[in-house]
């Protein structure tokens, strides 16, 4: 039987939500990894250390005894958000990075940044303190098509940020696209980028050539094959500049069944095990603690995990289970559809 032993990973880009959509979610994340960074995007959004907190508090109660689990708690930045808040939230510990969602770019980001010049004051704050800014990297123009909207991102504020603040550490996060594999690469080491498991296994056709699935549908949307390849190419590369975030993002079935469905794809239950096939099919399993477990780490600047996890290979394929009971109600768990062949332990 084949086996690998790896460092236990972390997950860099989470939604756990509230409620009841947080009670069934979060022992999907925390069996498997040993940190995550959770996103602020809640309704009302986490906009302050008090709420950080409390929601943190609202997490742990749902961490299964036998995982030893370390939710990092994120800021949801708006054009009001104070700098010395950030500031004090920052050094006492209780916020570990601030999320820059453009206003309208994705789920629940009604409140977020509309003019990026009117924030530049706090990122600067942010880069005297060594505070991470994560960014939901997409335009919103609607005279810019959605498949574009990633890369005018770049070229209109990410390199306008990256110019005026080099000292800003910066996670391009669920890249998507070869412009944005370019674009990190060149940089310099400040500005990295977190890749999904959804955007390595899918393409555009697996959300809309014969027929519609809404369980695919995610922001940014899936891309061409050309993409999909290079963002595996970098994954697999070993190149620290480039991590795992899941982007995991739970709505319940008739939320994503609809005629305006939501965007995200619940990728959390089975993530490591198709994570190590596509690096199986590439040749590559040797790297994939590298994009799991190691250059997230690096690149927040804390050590890796102390613990390590075990993926054996099966003789047959896994059989996925396909949602995830939410009291009455569902949430659709991601099947990329080819075999998966690996377990965790
Ligand atoms: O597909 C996505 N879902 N992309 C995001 O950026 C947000 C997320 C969500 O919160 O549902
Ligand atoms: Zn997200």
């Amino acid at each position: 039987m084949e086996e690998i032993e790896i460092i236990k990973p972390d997950d860099w880009h989470v939604h756990f939500r509230d409620n009841d959509i947080l009670k069934a979610v979060v022992p999907e994340t925390t069996r498997q990894f040993a940190r995550a960074i959770v996103m602020p995007n809640l309704t009302p959004p986490i906009l302050n250390a008090k709420q950080a907190i409390e929601y943190k508090k609202r997490i742990k109660k749902h961490i299964p005894k036998s995982d030893d689990f370390k939710p990092l708690m994120t800021i949801y930045l708006t054009e009001n958000t104070n700098k010395n808040e950030l500031k004090d939230a920052y050094k006492n510990g209780s916020v570990f990075a601030v999320k820059l969602y453009p206003a309208g770019a994705t789920t629940n980001s009604e409140s977020g940044v509309k003019n990026i010049y009117n924030i530049m004051h706090v990122l600067e704050t942010m880069a005297e303190i060594n505070m991470p800014l994560l960014i939901h990297g997409e335009v919103t123009d609607k005279d810019i098509d959605i498949f574009d909207r990633e890369k005018e991102f770049i070229d209109r504020y990410l390199d306008f940020i990256c110019k005026e603040l080099p000292e800003l550490k910066i996670t391009l996060e669920h890249i998507t696209t070869s412009d944005s594999v370019s674009y990190v690469k060149e940089a310099n080491e400040n500005l990295c980028a977190s890749i999904t498991p959804h955007h390595l296994a899918l393409n555009r056709n697996d959300l809309l050539a014969g027929g519609i699935r809404p369980h695919n549908y995610c922001l940014p949307i899936l891309k061409s094959e050309t993409h999909r390849q290079t963002l595996i190419k970098s994954a697999i590369s070993g190149d620290p500049k480039f991590f795992l975030g899941t982007d995991t993002a739970p709505h319940l079935v008739y939320d994503k069944e609809n005629s305006c469905g939501c965007a995200g794809i619940f990728n959390a239950t089975y993530c490591l095990s198709i994570l190590a096939q596509i690096f199986e099919n590439e040749k590559a399993l040797n790297k994939l603690e590298s994009f799991t477990s190691l250059n997230g780490a690096k690149h927040y600047n804390i050590k890796p995990n102390k613990e390590k996890i075990k993926l054996i290979k099966s003789s047959k394929p896994i059989i996925f289970k396909n949602t995830l009971d939410v009291n009455e109600h569902k949430i659709q768990i991601f099947d990329p559809t080819f075999h998966v062949f690996w377990n965790v332990l």
